[in-house]
């Protein structure tokens, strides 16, 4: 985790800096027993490793915004010595498929910073629809950000 999420290209768009080795540390201890499923917030993080290497290459997280209604975001993070051969499609796809499936997810949605292309792209890849775009809704030592707001239903993404 250290490997990727140290990195500033990495942290770019997650509206936080780069973590420390003790944040991620921190974060292992928090996510790794973190498996509850039932309250708003409740959050699963999944790490992603290759078929042939147990070396962990990324993450996905499920994320139950709001529990009554089944909306639930979806987000990633990959170390870019991985990137650009489709695993985090694969693995997105796999955890859209588990939000749909036995986390009863009705909708899901992902948000991102307008500039990050590469998510953007992930996005419709996996059949996502862009429904809103916020412009300079966000603000931070960088300046005033933007963000993209994609989602699907089940029977969408199915399709
Ligand atoms: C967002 C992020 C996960 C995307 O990574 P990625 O490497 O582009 O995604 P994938 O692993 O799915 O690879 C897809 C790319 O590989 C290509 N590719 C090659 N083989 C492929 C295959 N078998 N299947 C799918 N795509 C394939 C695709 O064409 C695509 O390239 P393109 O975007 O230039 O068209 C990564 O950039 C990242 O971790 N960024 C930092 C964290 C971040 O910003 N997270 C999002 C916050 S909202």
């Amino acid at each position: 985790m250290y490997a990727y999420q140290s990195l500033s290209e990495v942290a770019r768009y997650l509206y936080r800096p780069p973590r420390t080795r003790q944040d991620c540390a921190d974060a292992i201890a928090r996510v790794s027993t973190a498996t509850a499923w039932a309250h708003d917030g409740d959050t699963l993080t999944l790490a992603v490793c290759r078929n042939d290497s147990r070396h962990v290459i990324g993450e996905i997280l499920l994320k139950l915004a709001d529990a009554r209604a089944r909306q639930v975001e979806i987000g990633w993070v990959f170390h870019p010595a991985h990137s650009g051969r489709g695993y985090a499609t694969e693995a997105a796809r796999a955890a859209a498929v588990a939000a749909f499936g036995p986390l009863r997810a009705h909708r899901l949605f992902a948000r991102l910073d307008t500039r990050n292309g590469a998510s953007v792209r992930l996005c419709e890849r996996l059949g996502m629809r862009r429904e809103a775009h916020l412009v300079e809704n966000d603000l931070d030592a960088t300046g005033w950000g933007s963000e993209y707001i994609y989602a699907a239903l089940s029977h969408e993404l199915a399709r």
